[in-house]
């Protein structure tokens, strides 16, 4: 059912009626359509999921041009990013036309799903606002971070499950926590991610979120184990580009410490904990899109 969504953003595109629309939407790389998946998996595939779905990827996609622009990414899922294709000030553009169609096409919805989506998106610009903010400076602080990764990432994904639990007559409740969950650990995995996998699988360069100044939950567990010396060294090296023989010491010290076992020990815990409280509700099969969030290399 996928494919319908596909369909459905692409009709939503078509509408626009603008030949440079189209064709920046032609160089926009899929995803994996996360948030389209447990849509559908939690509401089934009548027309108002698919354009529930549809819109939710959307807005997905224009956070993600605007990411690219505030993170100055040349590479989005191994492709050049648009900002790097057509400059900034056509992928900020270009985002601000699918964000809006999104809300355009959100109104014909329900006024409740149009809330908790519009309420999300907030968050979201709130959450890459507190991201840029955060990594101004060398920060440990890890209810920072994890209020950050809430409003970044996992806002949308919670409401996500939450409108798609409203609209096949579900009790919302559990499903926003299921999806908040997913969206909590979605996040700390990508963190992880940055340090675990070679640039080529990732489609961006490894250890980039230190470079940038992010100091994500490995980074913090990191910090914390190490001694008064390797703190000085270890921050000093904080948000620039870094030497061959720097990288080699960090991931050395991540090893020594288990820190990627640390962290995904957390994400691993939201997600059992998704799993249990989807089971009580009898929603068994919820548990495999919940694992995929973890089990994954890019
Ligand atoms: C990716 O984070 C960024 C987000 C999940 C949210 C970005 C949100 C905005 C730019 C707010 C504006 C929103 C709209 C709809 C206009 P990341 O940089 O950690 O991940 P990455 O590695 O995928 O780039
Ligand atoms: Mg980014």
């Amino acid at each position: 059912m996928l494919k319908a969504v596909e369909r459905k953003i692409e009709q939503y595109i078509i509408d626009l009626d603008e030949p440079e629309i189209l064709g920046l939407y032609a160089k926009l790389p899929v995803g994996k359509r996360l948030r389209a998946k447990l849509i559908l998996r939690i509401a089934g595939s009548n027309l108002r999921v698919v354009k529930t779905a549809a819109i939710v990827e959307m807005i997905h996609a224009a956070s993600l041009l605007h990411d690219d622009v505030i993170d100055d990414a040349d590479v989005r899922r191994n492709k050049p990013s648009i900002n790097a294709l057509y400059g900034n000030k056509t992928a900020i553009m270009f985002g601000d036309i699918l964000y809006s169609k999104g809300f355009f096409e959100l109104g014909e919805i329900d006024p409740k799903i149009a809330q908790i989506i519009s309420n999300a998106v907030v968050q979201l610009s709130l959450g890459e606002l507190r991201d840029v903010s955060l990594s101004q400076s060398f920060t440990t602080n890890k209810d920072a971070y994890l209020k950050m990764i809430y409003q970044k990432t996992a806002s949308l994904i919670e409401a996500s499950a939450e409108s798609a639990a409203l609209l096949a007559g579900k009790k919302p409740e559990p499903y926003r926590i299921y999806g908040r969950n997913l969206g909590l650990a979605f996040q700390m995995i990508d963190d992880i991610l940055d340090i675990t996998s070679d640039s080529a699988t990732l489609g961006k360069p490894a250890l980039h979120d230190f470079e940038e100044g992010k100091t994500t939950l490995p980074y913090i567990y990191l910090y914390e184990k190490l001694d008064t010396t390797e703190q000085e060294k270890f921050k000093f090296m904080h948000g620039k580009k870094l030497k061959k023989n720097e990288q080699e010491w960090i991931k050395v010290q991540m090893k020594n410490h288990k820190i990627i076992e640390q962290s995904y020990a957390e994400a691993k815990a939201l997600i059992d904990e998704a799993i249990t409280l989807m089971s009580t509700e009898g929603e068994d099969a919820l548990s495999t899109i919940a694992k995929e969030m973890i089990e994954r290399d890019f």
